[in-house]
């Protein structure tokens, strides 16, 4: 399956997904990286990996809609069979979704509907939650409100300050990512209402 990853930052998930591709049993292949910052560090992993990348800054668009049309015809060009948003930092407009509906997911550092949006494992570790995790689910209309493919918790230890939760979270994120886009390549995913079912 032609998988192309959205990203806007440092792209750890981007890079488990690049090394799992090396597999040929994976099932799937990253055939492009669509960021929205320039010089974002996944633009590095691509090139090293061999993968196309392409920039679509929203400064280079008139507005919102504009940058959200672009963003889908640098996706559509790839020809994907899966989207995946692997720390990609901004809302999809509808028509985007729509677009790639039911095979576009996203990986959230929070065991939703808890601890949805931009700050999930703030928002976690302030509530004093003991246990927490990460959530990959299908893209809708609404901020990390889609059905639910697969989560993984992971253990609030009392010394934990953001950072140290997060990248305690990560890893269990790369493993849950790279886990349901495999199995999402070689058997499927489906979407029944508020299900989604791999195989
Ligand atoms: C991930 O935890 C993702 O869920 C969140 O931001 C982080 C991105 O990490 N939205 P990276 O860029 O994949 O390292």
């Amino acid at each position: 399956a032609r998988v192309v990853v959205l990203v806007s930052g440092a792209g750890s998930n981007l890079a488990a997904l690049l090394a799992a591709h090396e597999d040929p049993a994976y099932g799937a292949r990253v055939v492009g990286v669509v960021t929205d910052k320039p010089g974002a560090g996944a633009l590095d992993l691509a090139r090293d990996a061999g993968v196309a990348s392409v920039v679509v800054a929203p400064g280079d668009f008139a507005d919102r809609d504009a940058w959200n049309d672009g963003v889908a015809e640098a996706v559509a060009v790839f020809s994907p069979d899966l989207v995946v948003l692997a720390g990609f930092m901004r809302i999809l407009s509808p028509a985007f979704v729509d677009r790639f509906a039911g095979r576009t997911i996203n990986t959230h550092p929070a065991l939703l509907p808890s601890f949805p949006g931009a700050h999930g494992v703030r928002d976690a570790l302030a509530y004093g939650v003991k246990v927490t995790g990460c959530t990959v689910h299908v893209v809708d209309n609404g901020v990390d409100t889609g059905p639910i493919i697969a989560q993984a918790t992971v253990t609030v230890e009392d010394s934990d300050d953001e950072s140290t939760l997060h990248e305690r979270i990560k890893v269990a994120e790369r493993a849950l990512l790279v886990e349901t886009v495999g199995r999402a390549a070689r058997e499927g995913l489906r979407v029944e209402g508020r299900r989604a079912l791999l195989g």
